[in-house]
């Protein structure tokens, strides 16, 4: 075991991602749920994961699929009751995995009973001031009061009615108009979050990701501005203030004897101000989006993977790696495409993609991933090499994205199809609970041709994406070398990855991987531990990556 494993967890955590709506239903209504995560944590054990965080499971009316928080101490009666995630949380300790839970600050759920009270109470009472209500620009104030947009497209603006029926005051919201942004400058807004964390922690969550980390505070003058040139601190990104917030929850976290990791969603281009979130007295980690985004080119990500580790290192704290999550289209769609790169503006949904060719360097990638220094996320889903669903009908799609854009962008649902497990005909075992009398239809239809790509189909073959992941996530745990710790690049051909995991004198982990194009001859001597893909004639094949101890 490494010896910082039990104190700070987090520095080397392989953290499985569950959505919880997708993963797997236990009472046949064609929505997952808490009962059918508790039947799967055999899976995830063998699987070989240390964490699971679970997206919102929070009461809500699902407006952006549970993102929009109405009660944050309550769990959503489509996924099961407080006593069972209580439940889930100790069985899944018991079988050695931490839980991680989603916190929602930046914004609540238009039915959260604060803003059922502030639109009751009326402009200029102190309900409205946990908002940001603003009276609109323009004759009879029918303008939003600023250009701000939403991220999920559209104004980010929405007026209300006044208790007497009149238009009255607009509210703030940075997603959909289902989500207020809450104002962070009020001491009771602070306080409830922080009692919201101690709730969870109390009940012996391990530790939270903090939705939308960077966005909480917002210039109070709520300025226009120009998207094209952004002034910086940016009105509603980024501000410096955003990180005394950070602070207070460090200190909660620390009060606990046992370490409970922050872990943010942060989402920005300058690497520099990524890490500032991750000082010694903010979050521990970041996920690491720059990876993410990433061409599948060696050049580039070796980039990253350097970038990544110059910025986490004076703070202190560990990496992340990060192929895929529930925003993002999956990554053997993306590394099928001709262009390789993603980013929030640039989704590519429906661009031309190869599957053979994105399902091969998504095998390569993993191994590039579980061996870089830090801790690594996997998406339910991507250890059964499940492909972006482009097809999906616009009557079943759910996203609040593909709404508020008038269908320009298909949104997220495509990597939200609920996870095949077993058999021949959807739902491939997803409703445990369905008779044949009262079938009911996952949430989102999944393709017939997933019926080879359900984990029935693919445990036990040795070269299916499934066997890949549990025999890399079981050599990551028997290896001193992996997880947190140093990395020696290894010269290398042109297009070739090489390093050696563990310290000076023992660099005896290499991981090798090949996108030059052709195969090349190994470049360091060393036993296979494991291969992404057969050696052809004792060469690396292209788009190939190995695992060898020496
Ligand atoms: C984060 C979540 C995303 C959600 C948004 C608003 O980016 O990952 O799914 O829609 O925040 O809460």
């Amino acid at each position: 075991m490494r010896s910082h494993e039990a104190a700070e967890w987090w520095r080397s955590a392989v953290i499985y991602q569950i959505y919880p709506r997708s993963f797997a239903d236990g009472n046949g209504d064609g929505v997952g749920d808490l009962a059918g995560v508790r039947a799967r944590l055999p899976y995830l054990a063998r699987l070989g994961v240390d964490a699971l965080w679970f997206s919102p499971w929070y009461a809500s009316p699902q407006a952006d699929a549970g993102y929009d928080v109405a009660d944050y101490r309550a769990i959503d009666p489509v996924f099961g009751t407080l006593a069972e995630a209580e439940e889930l949380i100790r069985e899944a300790h018991a079988l050695g995995i931490r839980i991680i839970v989603d916190v929602v600050p930046n914004h609540c759920s238009d039915r959260h009973v604060w803003f059922q009270q502030a639109l009751a109470k009326g402009p200029d009472s102190p309900e409205r001031e946990l908002f940001w209500f603003r009276p609109g620009r323009g004759p009879g104030g029918d303008l939003p009061p600023n250009d701000w947009q939403s991220i999920f497209g559209g104004p980010a603006w929405t007026r209300t009615s006044d208790p007497d029926g009149t238009p009255g005051d607009w509210y703030l919201h940075l997603f959909a108009a289902e989500q207020p942004d809450l104002n962070w400058e009020h001491p009771r807004v602070r306080q409830e979050f922080e009692d919201v964390l101690r709730f969870w922690l109390d009940r012996g969550a391990d530790g939270v990701r903090i939705d939308s980390a960077a966005l909480l505070t917002k210039d109070r003058a709520l300025t226009d501005f120009d998207p094209e040139d952004p002034p910086y601190p940016h009105p509603y990104t980024d501000r410096d203030d955003v990180h005394d917030i950070y602070r207070s929850w460090r200190a909660i976290a620390d009060s606990y004897p046992d370490k409970r990791a922050l872990i943010g969603e942060v989402w920005l281009p300058d690497a520099q101000r990524f890490a500032n979130y991750l000082r010694p007295d903010e979050l521990h980690t970041a996920f690491n989006f720059a990876f993410l985004g990433s061409p599948w080119q060696a050049g580039e990500l070796q980039r990253v993977i350097d970038e990544t580790l110059t910025i986490h290192a004076p703070v202190g704290a560990p990496a992340t790696w990060v192929l895929s999550n529930h925003d993002v289209p999956r990554h053997v769609t993306r590394y099928g495409r001709a262009d390789t790169s993603f980013n929030l503006e640039f989704r590519q949904l429906g661009a031309p993609t190869d599957l053979t060719v994105g399902t091969r360097r998504a095998r390569a990638a993993i191994l590039l991933s579980l061996a870089l220094p830090g801790s690594a996320y996997i998406y339910q889903g991507e250890e059964l090499g499940l492909e972006e669903v482009e097809d999906l009908p616009d009557s079943v799609r759910q996203d609040p994205m593909f709404f508020r854009t008038a269908g320009a962008n298909l949104g997220r649902d495509g990597c939200r199809v609920p996870l095949p497990w077993s058999g021949q005909e959807p739902p491939f075992g997803f409703s445990t609970a369905v008779s044949d009398a009262m079938k009911v239809e996952p949430w989102l239809p999944q393709p017939k041709a997933w019926k080879d790509l359900s984990v029935e189909t693919q445990t036990g073959d040795p070269d299916s994406m499934l066997e890949l992941y549990r025999a890399a996530l079981a050599l990551r745990r028997k290896s001193a070398q992996l997880g947190d710790g140093p990395l020696t690049w290894l010269p290398a051909p042109d297009g070739v990855l090489a390093f050696a995991r563990g310290v000076t004198g023992d660099r005896s982990f290499i991981c090798v991987v090949n996108l030059s194009g052709g195969a090349v001859d190994l470049p360091v001597g060393g036993t296979i531990a494991l291969c992404s893909g057969a050696l052809e004639s004792g060469m690396l094949p292209n788009d190939t990556a190995a695992w060898l101890v020496r």
